[in-house]
């Protein structure tokens, strides 16, 4: 089969379409032909050599994919070929053919297309245990969600908006009118300075209750200012960097905050099968009635996938980076 290779670690350009061996589906899993793959900032980090796949998945890069049952392995009965399938998988999406467990797999809603179904796992999985599992969000809590513009964010924006939460989010400029149309109160220019005393402006000096954070380092003095008291920080990422100098702990003590980290890739499969069943149940319906939407900033066909890499690095999409598989 043909599938996105790279020989050496390295920039954008070092992607390129070649010949890989056809993956077999285990006794668990499916055989989808992919049609659709959504990109990720973890492929750009193990394009780059800096984030390694988990033992015994595959080396190719993609983690989420839409299409088409091909073949089954012998305990996937629930699926037949021909199944519009996508889902979460933790390597080898961007090729003609990937395989991903049953209990990952989910049927595409009614009216979806194969584009925007590949843009719903890895983001919506995210943000669905950032603000229910760990978060605990309740209706009437106020949440500061950044990077609002990012494919998490957008999917977090809608979850919490769901949920009955008010949202406030940061992001460039440009981003702002996108988020605010997907629900989120009170939009901050993260470039024109400090975002905490805008934040504690908006909840009345109270703080929010939950944040939910890509930027680490940078941020972390703002969000524990800007946290009420018993408030959770959710940390996702680390691109403002993962090292700190100069932070007063005692206000984690004094105000009883919560510090929860978590990466979804490492989670064992049981783990994975879990969130995947209980976000289904509560979002699919949800996509199928419009009241959540896949956000999709661009759709490339996946021979300009180092472009598409590139527009990513460069911060440039609000939603999701897609390759149509061809
Ligand atoms: N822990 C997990 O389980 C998990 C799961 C999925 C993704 N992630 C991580 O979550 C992050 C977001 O993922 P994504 O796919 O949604 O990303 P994305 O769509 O590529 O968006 C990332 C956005 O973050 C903003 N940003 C980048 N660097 C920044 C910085 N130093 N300071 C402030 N804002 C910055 C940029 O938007 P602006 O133009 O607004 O600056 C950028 O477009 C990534 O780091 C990803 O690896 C973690």
């Amino acid at each position: 089969m043909k599938a996105i290779l790279f020989d050496e670690p390295g920039g954008p350009e070092e992607l390129f379409i070649g010949d890989f061996e056809k993956p077999k589906p285990k006794e668990n899993e499916i055989l989808v032909r992919v049609k659709a793959v959504a990109l990720n900032r973890a492929d750009i980090l193990q394009r780059k050599g800096m984030y390694p796949q988990p033992e015994g998945s595959s080396p190719l890069l993609g983690l989420e994919i839409a299409g088409e049952v091909v073949a089954r392995g012998k305990n996937a009965t629930d699926w037949s070929t021909g199944d519009k399938a996508f889902g979460l998988i933790s390597g080898g999406g961007y090729a003609e053919l990937a395989v991903i467990h049953k209990d990952m797999a989910l049927r595409i809603p009614e009216g979806l297309t194969f584009e925007e179904a590949a843009s719903i796992p890895e983001v919506f999985l995210t943000a669905f245990q950032a603000l229910v599992w760990l978060g605990k969000t309740q209706k009437g809590n106020f949440i500061l969600i950044h990077a609002g513009g990012s494919g998490v964010g957008t999917a977090a924006i809608q979850i919490a908006k769901d949920l009955g939460a008010h949202v406030i989010i940061t992001a460039s400029k440009i981003k702002h009118q996108r988020c605010l149309d997907l629900g989120a109160e009170l939009a901050i220019d993260y470039h024109d300075g400090p975002f905490f005393q805008k934040v504690l402006e908006y909840t009345n000096q109270i703080g929010v209750d939950i944040i939910i954070d890509f930027i680490a380092a940078d941020y972390f003095n703002q969000n524990i200012d800007c946290l009420s008291e018993s408030g959770r920080l959710i940390m996702l990422a680390t691109l403002g960097g993962s090292k700190i100098n100069n932070v007063n702990l005692g206000k984690i003590l004094s105000k009883h905050i919560t510090v929860v980290g978590s990466t979804l890739r490492s989670r064992s499969i049981d783990y994975k099968i879990k969130l995947n069943k209980e976000f289904s149940e509560y979002a699919l319906p949800k996509f199928e009635h419009g009241e959540l939407k896949a956000v999709i900033d661009s759709v490339w066909d996946w021979k300009d996938v180092s472009q598409a890499h590139r527009y990513m690095e460069e911060n440039k999409n609000t939603g999701k980076i897609i390759l149509k598989i061809s």
